[in-house]
């Protein structure tokens, strides 16, 4: 099998070449202006029945709040550079893996108009599809909601977030494209894009429910995506549901037991940054009704905060 990669100099891009370089996969890299669209027809001319997978993308530096000033910019990439390669790509008989985000999403208070709308709904379509309970710091539980593929997008705090969202909307009409939806990548090892690596920036922490993407995870995720080809919009994150504080407490635990944290609620966090982010549980059963899914998020912080420990 013939792998294309464009967003290989990229977080995830890098990843991916590595993984699957080292599985012994033939992968060309190829750097073009996704934006315009005669540079990706000329790039891509002689790529016919292959895999090409589009991990370019504009996500700001340091963070996402930089889109927030750079409209432009990050639209034209993550919209236009994404409809570019996905409609040229799958015209010329490729199969198309977009790298797509589930930032797309915000999981809505208990009570709220939208959360009573859906529960009746769900009910109604497909039975209940609440993911596991999450207790509190009072004691109480409940039960979050897990945003499937075929959810319409409900976030948009974020310029970030409204290009990812519009560019899935087009992306899912083009045949034989496939758009997995990330969420908040993590990995055994230091990286600054690393989730971990992040968070220990700051000592104040929202912990929430919400979905991750563990890499080492990911990688074998993927291959399983390219060997089975399902085509729309897939999660791609590992089931359960997580919030920093597992992670955090686990690296008190593992790695450094004089570090801190004070967990903080959304008002005060939402005063801390320029754009909103979402935070939100994504469903992993379409997945796994395809035999496509990465093992559970519980149990494995504790191999990736290992790892982590050892390669700092
Ligand atoms: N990291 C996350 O937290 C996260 C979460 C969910 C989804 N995602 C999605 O995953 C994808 C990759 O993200 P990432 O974190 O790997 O981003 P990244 O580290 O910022 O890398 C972005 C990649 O896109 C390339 N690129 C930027 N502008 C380009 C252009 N005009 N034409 C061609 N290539 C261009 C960059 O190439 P150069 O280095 O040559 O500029 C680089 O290879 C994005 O679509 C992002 O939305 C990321």
């Amino acid at each position: 099998m013939k792998l294309v990669l464009l967003g290989h100099t990229g977080y995830v891009g890098a990843w991916i070449l590595r993984y699957f370089s080292e599985q012994g996969h033939d992968v060309q890299t190829i750097r073009t202006d996704v934006a315009d669209l005669s540079q990706v027809r000329d790039a891509l001319k002689e790529v016919h029945d292959s895999v090409v997978i589009n991990a370019t993308g504009k996500t700001g530096r340091p963070n996402v709040d930089w889109c927030e000033d750079h409209r432009l910019e990050t639209a034209k990439v993550n919209i236009d550079g994404a409809i570019n390669v996905c409609e040229v790509a799958s015209g010329q008989g490729n199969y198309v893996v977009q790298i797509g985000s589930g930032c797309i999403f915000e999981t809505k208070k208990r009570g709220s108009e939208e959360t009573r709308k859906r529960g009746k709904e769900e009910t109604r379509k497909r039975g209940n599809e609440e993911t596991g309970e999450r207790g509190n710091e009072n004691g109480e539980s409940r039960k979050i909601y897990a945003y499937t593929e075929e959810d319409e997008p409900n976030f948009f705090g974020s310029y970030y977030s409204q290009t990812k969202a519009v560019a899935e909307g087009a992306l899912k009409e083009i045949s034989n494209v496939c758009v997995l939806r990330i969420r908040m990548p993590l990995q055994g090892s230091p990286n600054p894009k690393n989730l971990l690596d992040k968070l220990l920036q700051y000592d104040k922490i929202l912990s929430v429910p919400n979905s991750v993407t563990i890499m080492e995870d990911f990688m074998p995720f993927l291959e399983r995506v390219i060997d089975k080809r399902p085509v729309g919009v897939l999660n791609a994150v590992n089931p359960g549901v997580y919030e920093h504080r597992d992670l955090l407490e686990l690296y008190r635990e593992i790695v450094d037991p004089s570090r801190s944290f004070e967990y903080i609620g959304l008002e005060e966090f939402e005063g801390m940054t320029k754009a909103k982010r979402s935070n939100c549980v994504l469903s992993t059963k379409k997945g796994e009704e395809m035999g496509i899914a990465m093992p559970s998020v519980e149990g494995n912080l504790q191999r990736v905060l290992e790892s982590y420990r050892k390669k700092r």
